[in-house]
């Protein structure tokens, strides 16, 4: 079976219901504003604009995994963490990343099939076991991923994985594949969900807001460098641990973005829109969420 975006994008609606006007998926979410500033480390990896030490300006949202935009912050999902960098010269890039380490599927027809799995109902356990049998990649990643679906006590404090590897040339034009952590600067904890759930069905917005006007929240980019042989297209697989770590970079998240997305404004994050300096590696689902998004950008937005 081949998928594609568009089937991709009938399965989020199949699970989580039409709501025009939102996102498909990661529909609930906070836009923020901020900064980037490179750490040395970074600029040293790659000559991409971002990354030469001077502060960029960044667009953030932050969101909820699920396609319901009145879904409740205590509901196990995972959590987003979108960014937008905008670099000198008038371009933009986009890194795109999730509470759950590790991708259930090297295909995406596998991203169909667990939508269609995790739909609630009698069937449920029946269709996740199969889904299981179907992307035996995906038991490995349970235990870390069931993890990222407890809700956290702020957006601000839960580390979020841009899965994928991408290709960082610096200047000299020596490559590594890295992939990418955001770090948070306060410690990650998480709440059982009574407690989650006595805070509201907004607490994760409303701790942002609190949050920001008490001040910044910070993110470390932390990078883990593959070496010779680390498998750089499969979204479901891991590094070893001994791999080097670099940080990159800093990301402050200084306070709430009120104009971005009224009035006409429209906005996309797409973990494809690379700059010069970094490239995409050949994974199949990274090459695929582009053409998703996209389709799901005409669903909300129909009249563009
Ligand atoms: C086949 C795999 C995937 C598909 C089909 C998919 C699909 C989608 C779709 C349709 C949206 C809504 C886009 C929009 O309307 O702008 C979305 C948003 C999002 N996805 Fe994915 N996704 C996939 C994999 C991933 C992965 C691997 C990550 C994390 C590394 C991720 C993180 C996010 C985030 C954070 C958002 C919200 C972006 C925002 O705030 O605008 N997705 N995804």
């Amino acid at each position: 079976m081949t998928i594609t975006p568009g089937q991709a994008v009938d399965a989020a609606n199949e699970v989580f219901g039409r709501h025009p006007g939102y996102r498909a998926l990661h529909a609930k979410g906070t836009l923020c504003r901020g900064t980037f500033t490179a750490a040395p480390a970074g600029a040293a990896m790659t000559r991409a604009a971002h990354l030469r030490g001077e502060p960029v300006p960044a667009t953030i949202r932050f969101s909820n995994g699920g396609g319901d935009p009145q879904a409740p912050d205590y509901a196990p999902d995972v959590r987003g963490l979108a960014v937008k960098l905008y670099l000198p010269d008038g371009s933009r890039t986009d890194i795109v990343a999730q509470t759950a380490p590790r991708f259930p599927s090297r295909r995406p027809e596998g991203f169909v099939e667990l939508m269609h799995a995790s739909h609630p109902g009698l069937a449920m356990p029946f269709k996740f076991a199969r889904f299981l049998a179907r992307n035996p990649a995906a038991i490995r990643g349970l235990p870390a991923n069931a993890a990222a679906l407890r809700p956290p006590v702020s957006y601000a404090a839960v580390p979020y994985y841009a899965i994928h590897a991408f290709r960082w040339i610096d200047g000299d034009g020596g490559a590594h594949y890295v992939r990418y952590t955001w770090v948070p600067q306060a410690p990650a904890r998480s709440l059982s969900p009574l407690a989650a759930k006595r805070l509201g069905r907004d607490y994760l917005q409303h701790e942002l807001r609190e949050r920001l006007a008490r001040g910044p929240a910070q993110f470390t980019l932390e990078l883990q460098i593959a070496a010779d042989g680390d498998p750089v297209d499969d979204p479901t697989a891991q590094w070893p641990d001994q791999r080097p770590r670099v940080i990159a970079g800093t990301l402050e998240v200084s306070g709430l973005e009120t104009e971005r997305e009224t009035g006409g404004d429209v906005l996309i994050f797409d973990p494809t829109r690379v700059t010069d300096g970094i490239e995409l590696s050949a994974d199949p689902i990274l090459q695929f969420r582009s053409g998703a998004y996209s389709a799901s950008l005409e669903r909300r937005v129909p009249s563009r």
